[in-house]
């Protein structure tokens, strides 16, 4: 849907050329959510608008739905951008024009005539939403409802690509979270491709299939969401990683933990992908003359399965306990053994 080709973007700055993207190659399948994560300045808005041609290539190309968009320009430019819609962190709606006039704005560029508009603003409204809310002002509505009405506008005229930067940066967890659903629902009901930019891991975590790192204008590390959260390559990467990973997994709270058992095992459990802790614990159980204490543990889910860790303490005989780690070890679960007590 989206190909990326030795992609460079240089601005003239005051210290000379400032390469803000930077030999990029990048592919996004069809119905794809493309996640790409950097900090402040990494290069990824950049990046980003120049998928839609608000931004150049200097050297490079970039195909999305079949168009190079760093070739076309003027009127075939701007069909193109109907097929390829943005959100943005402030939302940038219009200010003087009411939550169904800012949805009919892109459908009147469009020149959608006026009962087929009002039915098409009416569908928007319910599939992100915002009923009953049709004639406020954005003035009157709270950041999430902002962003669903950004969400809505850029969905009026059916786009094959939504872009989002960083869409949720504005809005506090529980609006973000609920602003991400919408994005799923969106994806798996419309098939709408969705490339989006933050440097929050959690959105990436939580809604994106694969991610892109960013850093100094190049992509450091590519993957499945999943792999990268569990074998992180790069620095950079690692550190994102740990924005969604508990401090309690250190090791050093599991050699805390020790202290308050004389016998059994402590065993450190790490879940990756399709082994869901819950089954395992009562097989665990069921299957071994063991008793099972669950002491901490985090378990996130992704897009593509489940991930995190788990600290258990293993009481019983020697034999029964050693017959236990090895069963936990046969269900594709990581097994570590912190102590013998
Ligand atoms: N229009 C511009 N003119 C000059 N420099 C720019 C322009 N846009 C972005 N930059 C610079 O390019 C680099 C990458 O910026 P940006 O793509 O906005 O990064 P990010 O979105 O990851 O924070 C920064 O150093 C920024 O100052
Ligand atoms: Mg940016």
């Amino acid at each position: 849907m989206i190909s990326i080709k030795d992609v460079r973007k240089v601005f003239p700055s005051k210290q000379g050329q400032l390469k803000a993207v930077d030999d990029v190659n990048l592919d996004v399948k069809e119905g794809e959510i493309f996640g790409v994560i950097g900090y402040s300045g990494a290069g990824k808005s950049t990046l980003i608008r120049m998928l839609n041609g608000l931004e150049l290539p200097t050297e490079g190309s970039v195909t999305v739905a079949g168009r190079v968009i760093s070739k076309i320009k003027g009127s075939e430019l701007r069909k193109a951008r109907q097929e390829i819609s943005m959100i943005f962190q402030h939302f940038n709606l219009l200010w003087s024009r009411t939550v169904s006039e800012n949805i009919a704005f892109p459908l009147e560029i469009a020149g959608v005539g006026g009962s087929e508009r009002q039915k098409r603003v009416k569908e928007l409204i319910h599939l992100v939403g915002l009923e009953g809310r049709e004639n406020a002002y954005p003035s009157q509505l709270s950041g999430g409802q902002k962003q669903r009405v950004g969400i809505a506008r850029a969905l009026a005229n059916n786009p094959k690509v939504l872009l989002c930067d960083e869409a949720t940066s504005a809005l506090d967890p529980q609006t973000t979270d609920a602003i991400l659903d919408l994005l799923v629902d969106i994806n798996k009901r419309l098939g709408l491709t969705i490339v989006l930019i933050t440097h929050e891991m959690h959105v990436i975590r939580k809604i994106c299939h694969r991610v892109a790192v960013m850093e100094s204008g190049r992509i450091v590390e590519l993957g499945q969401v999943l792999e990268v959260f569990k074998n992180p390559q790069q620095q950079i990467t690692k550190r994102f990683v740990q924005q969604v990973t508990e401090p309690e997994e250190t090791k050093e709270t599991a050699e805390h933990l020790l202290e308050r058992y004389q016998s059994g095992k402590v065993v450190q459990l790490s879940f990756i992908g399709d082994s869901v802790e819950q089954p395992l614990i009562t097989n665990l159980i069921r299957q071994n003359n063991v008793t099972v204490n669950i002491l901490q543990g985090k378990i996130s889910q992704t897009q593509s399965g489940s991930y995190g860790t788990l600290f258990i303490h293993l009481d019983g005989s020697e034999q029964e306990v050693i017959k236990a780690v090895d069963y936990i070890r046969s269900q594709q679960v990581g097994v570590e053994v912190i102590s013998n007590g």
